[in-house]
């Protein structure tokens, strides 16, 4: 039996808790298809990246991960039993289009069943275009800072839209472009490992001029589609009193928020971001903004914790740090419900939209399966206080239309590999079984059964 009661902390009056309000779970094309080789799909930077010695913990890859590509059916049946109205899913770019740049019919025809199976179950899917998983043959000629590599993003999206238009009703371009450009090309962490400020500033920006052409050809092609973007803002707070830190979480909080939601909204991005020899108008012409600021109808927000910023005399100007005595989750980072309901608060008077979802937030905790079952009273415990945070911004004004826990199952994350589990449901490796978390079933108790 479930003890913790994950709504707890929604009132009773919340819209959450009305038929409107969309539930859904959150994955990504290469943490969980497998079948890298299959169908023609070709290879992405993070299958490069995953061959390059001590790139990722435990030196493991993508290439099987859930095997997601041949137990979509079962996975669908899964999201349709535990109660969830929609599905956040991504397409690999890689497995749609050939390296002639002409449509890969298998792989579109993989996408075509996912979409109708949602369909047939009721499930609403929502659709993101790039989920980091680019062409590696697009990186060696320059990748996003080369216009050629955004005009072909724009191409791919129109493939897709033409496509699926008619079935899936919401799209967004990008997930979390600042992890595809600062964490990918600035800290090194993720492929393709880069580290080089200006050349993470260069392709942010390159991101979202393939963001805002990806937009302008989709909105022809399907003036009734919902178009949007998913962002990974943050609040930052600063270490101590002191101006050093304040200001350097000032640069930290700019370069999660700002440097995206600044140029989305037609501005430039604030001076505190520019370099030695590099501003924030330099790098954004006039003309670069107005393609970017594309009029789109939601953001989504995907949330994980809070920072604590301190100043440091590197080119960024600051430093992370790990504040002692908090709760911490099996990734290492802090548990900090508040700032969602803070941030939300402040998204919204900074750069008002008419749809914000919450398109990820969910905990790793170090997960084992005893006799079939597998309790996961932390992730319990933080889905039920972040819904909490997520009502209490809503009440305030925030228009919240939806909430996506992550993820539907464990996967592959990135340089961390297998060794965090983020899923509600529990995932063995060696025979793809999966098994449903307590935390699968606290959500299920509450979809179901109110
Ligand atoms: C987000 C990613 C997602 C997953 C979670 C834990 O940054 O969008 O793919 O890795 O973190």
């Amino acid at each position: 039996m479930n003890k913790i009661k994950i709504d707890e902390l929604i009132s009773e009056t919340s819209i959450m808790r009305s038929k409107d309000f969309v539930w859904g779970v959150a994955t990504s094309s290469y943490q969980i298809e497998g079948a890298a080789t299959l169908d023609g799909r070709l290879a992405s930077i993070w299958d490069a990246f995953c061959e390059e010695k001590g790139r990722i913990l435990d030196g493991s890859t993508g290439g099987v991960a859930c095997d997601h590509y041949h137990l979509f059916e079962e996975d669908l049946d899964l999201i349709k039993s535990l109660g969830f109205s929609s599905y956040r899913f991504s397409i690999a770019w890689p497995r749609v289009v050939d390296i002639n740049g002409n449509p890969n019919e298998l792989g579109l025809l993989f996408y075509e069943r996912l979409i109708d199976g949602m369909l047939a179950r009721g499930i609403e899917p929502m659709l993101t275009l790039y989920h980091w998983d680019l062409p590696d043959h697009l990186q060696q000629i320059g990748g996003w800072t080369n216009s050629d590599v955004q005009n072909l993003f724009s191409d791919y999206a129109a493939l897709v839209m033409e496509r699926y238009g008619n079935r899936v009703k919401y799209w967004a371009t990008h997930n979390e472009p600042w992890c595809s450009s600062f964490l990918s090309f600035d800290l090194g962490i993720h492929a393709p490992g880069k580290t080089d400020r200006y050349e993470a500033m260069a392709v942010g920006k390159g991101l979202l001029m393939a963001h805002g052409k990806a937009i302008k050809k989709m909105r022809e092609i399907n003036p009734s589609a919902q178009l949007g973007i998913v962002i990974n803002p943050i609040v930052s707070f600063p270490h101590t009193s002191s101006e050093r830190d304040q200001k350097a979480a000032e640069i930290h909080q700019a370069e999660l928020n700002d440097f995206w939601f600044d140029p989305l909204n037609g501005k430039k991005p604030p001076e505190c971001l520019d370099l030695p020899n590099l501003s924030m108008s330099d790098l954004f012409k006039p003309e670069d903004l107005d393609l970017i600021s594309q009029p789109i109808d939601f953001v989504g927000v995907n949330y994980y914790t809070r920072a604590v910023i301190e100043q440091a005399d590197n080119i960024r100007g600051y430093e992370q740090v790990n504040i002692p005595n908090v709760e911490r989750t099996h990734i290492g980072w802090e548990v900090y419900p508040e700032g969602l309901e803070q941030l939300l608060k402040e998204l919204q008077a900074s750069w008002p939209m008419p749809t914000w979802f919450i398109t990820e937030n969910g905990a790793a905790t170090d997960d084992v399966i005893v006799s079939g079952k597998c309790e996961d009273a932390q992730r319990q415990r933080y889905f039920q206080t972040h819904l909490g945070a997520v009502d209490r911004a809503i009440s305030s004004g925030v228009p919240v239309k939806g909430y996506y826990a992550w993820s539907l199952m464990d996967n592959f994350e990135w340089a961390f590999g297998y060794s965090q589990r983020f899923g509600i449901v529990y995932v063995d490796y060696e025979t793809q079984e999966r098994y449903p978390k307590g935390s699968a079933l606290a959500f299920k108790n509450f979809l179901l059964h109110g």
